[in-house]
């Protein structure tokens, strides 16, 4: 498997001078091809901020983030973006779907945003059977037109997954995905996330305290004191109750 992504002493420091606070402490990571790991540790630990800063959300205060052996931060602006929006996906704990659109309108954003208004008149039919596709992928199909607080906790995250999958990502970054969802319901999510992860041959980056999710990861990691540190099979991730 080739090296997909690499973190190289990354640090993140939040606050001006004197009440600093160091919450990365030299991270060093790697994700190789189609690789799944998982990132466990206490609140505070710096999880997200690290997923932010690999993903392009968020700066490091220094170190590297190479992805296929381009040095990510250091890029201009405009390839930024487009990185973050067609090579990067993101889901988060809270879902974040916009409540005005229904679920397939939510699928078809990243598309609307990456494409000229010109752009989008052209290859509408074309993206919008791409979102069905994808809605169908999910298991949601019935659910195309319902607005968000028409659907379950189960039902937004697998919108919010099928939205990432719209620009086809080679690395899903995942922020507690199951963070918010009952045991079933993560159960669910979690196959999906595998299946996708088989399927398309994407990369999952997940952060969770899910132990079923961790346990079935290719590589358990977990933050402790700033740093990331190989985690056992047999340990809970844990670190919340
Ligand atoms: N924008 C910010 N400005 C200042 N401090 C911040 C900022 N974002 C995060 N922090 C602080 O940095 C630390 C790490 O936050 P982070 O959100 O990365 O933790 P986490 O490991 O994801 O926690 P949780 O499991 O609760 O989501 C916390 O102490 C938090 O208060
Ligand atoms: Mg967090």
């Amino acid at each position: 498997m080739a090296k997909l992504l690499k973190a190289q002493n990354i640090h993140k420091y939040y606050g001006e001078d004197g009440g600093k606070l160091h919450v990365l402490q030299g991270v060093n990571m790697e994700v190789r091809d189609g690789e799944i790991v998982t990132i466990a540790g206490a609140s505070g630990a710096g999880k997200s901020t690290l997923l932010h800063i690999l993903g392009l959300l968020d700066k490091p205060s220094s170190g590297h983030v190479y992805f296929k052996g381009a040095d990510i931060h250091a890029l201009p602006a405009g390839r930024k973006a487009a990185m973050r929006n067609k090579e990067f996906g993101f889901v988060f704990q809270f879902f974040h779907l916009l409540p005005e659109l229904d679920a397939l309108e939510n699928v078809l954003l990243p598309a609307m945003v990456k494409n000229t208004a010109f752009g989008w008149l052209g290859r509408k039919k074309e993206l919008k059977g791409r979102a069905e596709k994808i809605i169908n992928d999910v298991g949601l199909w019935e659910r195309r037109k319902h607005k968000p607080k028409e659907l379950s906790g189960g039902e937004k995250q697998r919108i919010a997954i099928a939205r990432a999958l719209m620009n086809e990502p080679e690395i899903l970054f995942c922020d507690e995905p199951t963070g918010n969802l009952d045991s079933q319901t993560s159960k669910e999510i979690m196959e999906l996330l595998w299946s996708l992860n088989r399927r398309n041959n994407m990369a999952l980056v997940i952060v969770t305290h899910n132990f079923d999710l961790a346990r079935n990861s290719g590589r358990m990691l977990r933050m402790t004191d700033g740093k990331l540190a190989k985690a056992s099979k047999g340990t809970d991730p844990g670190g919340r109750p």
